[in-house]
């Protein structure tokens, strides 16, 4: 019995590190203080479909779809075990408005989307800005945790009130601020 829990244990561990390793970013939650304040930039006139792009163990998509009940949240994650945690949370949670698809965004459409969501990394974020250039519509809302898009400016800012006084960047596609 202890060994298939020592085994059990060890395959998570491992599932995690791979896919940690290969796309690049640990499966990090973003901290309770940075969900309320993603919420409140959220824009209250939200409507259509809206993206979490790497949802992690699902704590954030779901707090998106709470404050979105007229929108269709689509959040993906392409990790094993946080999509399977992130699964249990949605049952219980029982949010209809949101899905949690086990998927690689940079795969997916971004067409037809009025608000996306993310917390990942410079080099995501690079690879994002030529995706969203390419398929976002004009005045998408784009909220990213902590990194930066390449190139744009963001409408405004807010700094957590943590250690680094971590950024959360709003910026509106389109808008004229981008370079
Ligand atoms: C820092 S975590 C953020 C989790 C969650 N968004 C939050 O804020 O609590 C980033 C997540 O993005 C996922 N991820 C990275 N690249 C991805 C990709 N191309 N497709 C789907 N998920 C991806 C990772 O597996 C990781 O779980």
């Amino acid at each position: 019995m202890l060994i298939v829990f020592i085994i059990s244990i060890l395959l998570i561990i491992l599932s995690v590190a791979y896919y940690s390793l290969k796309y690049g970013i640990t499966p990090t939650p973003s901290s309770p203080d940075a969900i309320r304040a993603i919420i409140e930039m959220i824009p209250e006139t939200t409507s259509g479909n809206v993206l979490e792009l790497g949802s992690g163990w699902g704590s954030l998509a779901i707090a998106i779809a709470r404050k979105l009940p007229n929108c269709h949240v689509i959040a993906y994650e392409i990790s094993i075990v946080p999509w399977l945690v992130s699964l249990i949370f949605h049952k219980v949670m029982k949010n209809n408005n949101l899905i949690i698809l086990r998927k690689d965004f940079f795969k997916e459409s971004f067409e037809d989307v009025s608000l996306v969501i993310c917390y990942l990394y410079p080099g995501a974020m690079k690879k994002l800005k030529d995706k969203f250039e390419k398929e976002l519509t004009p005045g998408t809302i784009v909220i990213s945790h902590a990194f930066a898009i390449p190139g744009w400016t963001p409408q405004f800012t807010k700094k957590l009130n943590d250690l680094y006084a971590t950024p959360i960047y709003f910026y509106k596609y389109g808008s004229d601020d981008l370079s």
